[in-house]
């Protein structure tokens, strides 16, 4: 089974940015973490980032188009975008929802709602990458 791994924006800076909150794994190694996670469990993993809200639409309408499941962490987009809220709600394959740090928890209160949540199969959050680890495995055990 074919699995995207979508980043939105900021997410290319990982182990530099702020990584008090999101942690010392770099982008790089995110990358190579879910494609070797996705291999154990059956799974053929591409990765992506993107800081532009198009580009990670469009990604979303092939996803839709081609039923391929998704792992999707939006990063900002997730908390104000309705383009990516009408691009998940296309979708059919299975969406888990994925964050490094707990957004529903942080002090911004801006942070606390998702237009991804109400389209997810699961939300996974606080965890670091290995949320990435389970968010793969949710998808690999639908
Ligand atoms: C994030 C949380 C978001 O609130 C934030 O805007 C991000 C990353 C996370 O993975 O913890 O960029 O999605």
């Amino acid at each position: 089974m074919r699995v995207l791994v979508l980043n939105g924006p900021n997410l290319g800076r990982l182990g530099k940015r702020q990584p008090e909150i999101y942690g010392h794994t770099t982008y790089a190694q995110l990358v190579a973490l879910c494609v070797e996670w996705g291999r154990d469990l059956g799974l053929e993993v591409e990765v992506r980032q993107t800081n532009h809200e198009g580009e990670l639409v469009d990604w979303l309408n092939v996803a839709a188009d081609e039923h391929t499941p998704v792992v999707l962490n939006a990063a900002a987009f997730t908390h104000y975008s309705y383009a990516v809220y009408d691009a998940c709600a296309q979708l059919e394959a299975p969406l888990v929802e994925v964050h490094l740090s707990d957004p529903f928890t942080r002090p911004e209160e801006w942070r606390h709602t998702s237009v991804v949540s109400p389209h997810a199969v699961r939300v996974i959050a606080g965890k670091g990458v290995d949320g990435y680890r389970e968010a793969l495995a949710a998808i690999a055990g639908s």
